[in-house]
């Protein structure tokens, strides 16, 4: 594991086993002092209010890309006891770049169980659901062998350890749509239909009527969850003191750890965890450098949805104050960075970005539906040296009529790349469309498009 000279102090939590023998196990996780928290709050050892309020000194905010403070989130659910309260863990991970839920779940299951049984047991539900992505084949089969064991030795079930208090988790699967990581979208497939969103306000997910089979709801990311554990083990003051605590919004800048997944040109891509707030350029350096020691053109800060930082922006913070700083568009999502270098044709990393969204698109709304085809369309036109003099305002137009036009966030992932690539590097489309072929010279993958058209 990397010790960043940024992060000397910092000891690595979520994926401290990582590489121990069967770290998936029961046995393993036992023994590296887990279930440690969960027996203590199944003990009475701290109350369901005192682990809210250490989860609120702790200023942790979600890891599943909207970065809502997680026990803000606990306080909006109804204090009316009699409708039952269901906990999701989501895991439905399919942001482009983005693999450290997969990496938990897969490794570590009972990391995530606990942290999710903790989450259940400190809003009072008797009911945890975790939802995979279909493709996480063996992250579902150690999720649900983890669960089998913490049954088998009562960590699980009807009034665990003799505390009067009945617990049961179950895992399901996805079928693979992006669009169902959404919170609505998620509960619609969850609850056996078709994952499409839904408008909120009025039924957040934690309200009657909102969450799953319309009992109040908390879902959290698996990367959120997987934060308890260490929060009630260390105190919520102490988590804080990992990362950016500067305020911003409704929470700190960023505080604790968090996964950052690195993929793209860089020497050793892979998950790195390091404290919330480290910069692009630290980030880059941790993962080996830029491949070929060449210069970096770009870097996705935050998944595919993310408009994307220049070479002169590496300064900047990874967090959820700093990265939304540089401009509408720039979020820190998954904290996922891609990293492209010097060579790259920006348009035809734009296209394959695009062609992601259109695939993605549930369809739903229309300016995300066929704004998104069209989009892409047009992207893939240019890149083919097909495109036409009017193709960037029509790009822009595109966006304009997708932003803010749709149920859900996904329309803004749809435009926002697009939008700050055709504002900073105007001259690749304008050489695509004028001289009909690519300004990095033969394509970068050795092949003129791998896109297929729509
Ligand atoms: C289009 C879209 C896709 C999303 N995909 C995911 C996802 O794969 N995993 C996830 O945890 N959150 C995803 N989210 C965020 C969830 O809606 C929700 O905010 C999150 O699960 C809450 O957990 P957290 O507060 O712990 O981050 C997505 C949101 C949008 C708009």
């Amino acid at each position: 594991m990397v010790t960043m000279e940024a992060a000397p102090d910092f000891t690595p939590m979520l994926t401290a086993n990582l590489g121990k023998a069967g770290a998936w196990t029961l046995d393993s996780y036992l023994k590296s002092g887990g279930y440690e928290q969960w027996k203590r709050a199944i003990g009475g050892g701290i109350s369901r209010e005192a682990i809210t309020d250490e989860v609120k000194k702790s200023g942790i905010r979600g890891r599943g890309g909207a970065g809502f403070p997680m026990a803000m989130k606990w306080g909006t659910l109804p204090p009316d006891p009699k409708y039952p309260r269901y906990m999701v863990v989501n895991g439905d991970e399919s942001e482009p770049g983005t693999c450290h839920d997969r990496f938990l779940v897969e490794e570590d299951p009972h990391l995530v169980l606990e942290g999710a049984m903790l989450c259940a047991y400190a809003v009072n539900s008797h009911r945890i659901f975790l939802y995979l992505r279909g493709e996480f084949g063996l992250g579902a089969e150690r999720m649900a062998a983890a669960i089998n064991a913490a049954y088998d030795r009562g960590l699980l079930g009807k009034n665990i350890l003799g505390s009067g208090y009945d617990l049961e988790a179950d895992v399901y699967r996805g079928a693979g749509a992006y669009i169902c990581g959404e919170e609505t979208a998620l509960i619609q497939s969850l609850n056996g239909y078709r994952g499409i969103t839904r408008l909120k306000p009025p039924y957040f997910p934690t309200t009657v009527g909102g969450g799953a089979w319309g009992m109040p709801t908390v879902m959290q990311n698996v990367q959120t969850v997987a934060n308890l554990p260490f929060i009630l083990k260390m105190g919520g003051e102490e988590y804080a003191k990992i990362g950016n605590p500067a305020p911003a919004g409704p929470g700190p800048a960023g505080t604790g750890p968090m996964i950052f997944s690195i993929s793209g040109h860089v020497n050793r891509p892979g998950n790195y965890e390091l404290p919330l707030g480290v910069t692009v350029r630290e980030l880059i350096a941790a993962a080996g450098g830029v491949l070929g020691g060449k210069k970096v053109k770009a870097v996705i800060p935050g998944g595919g949805t993310s408009a994307w930082l220049t070479a002169d922006q590496l300064d900047t913070r990874m967090d959820f104050a700093n990265v939304p700083a540089v401009g509408f568009g720039y979020i820190l999502g998954t904290a996922s960075m891609t990293v492209m270098s010097e060579d790259v044709c920006v348009p035809h990393c734009l296209s394959k970005i695009s062609y992601f969204y259109h695939h993605e698109s549930c369809g739903e709304c229309t300016p995300c539906r066929e704004g998104g085809a069209w989009m892409y369309k047009t992207l893939r036109r240019v890149i083919n040296g097909a495109g036409r003099p009017d193709d960037l305002s029509l790009l822009m137009d595109l966006c304009n009529n997708i932003e803010g036009k749709t149920l859900c966030a996904f329309g803004y992932s749809v435009t926002w790349p697009v939008r700050w690539a055709l504002k900073l590097w105007p001259e690749e489309f304008e050489y695509h469309i004028r001289e009909g072929k690519c300004p990095a010279g033969d394509h970068p993958f050795g092949v003129t498009d791998l896109t297929p058209a729509v």
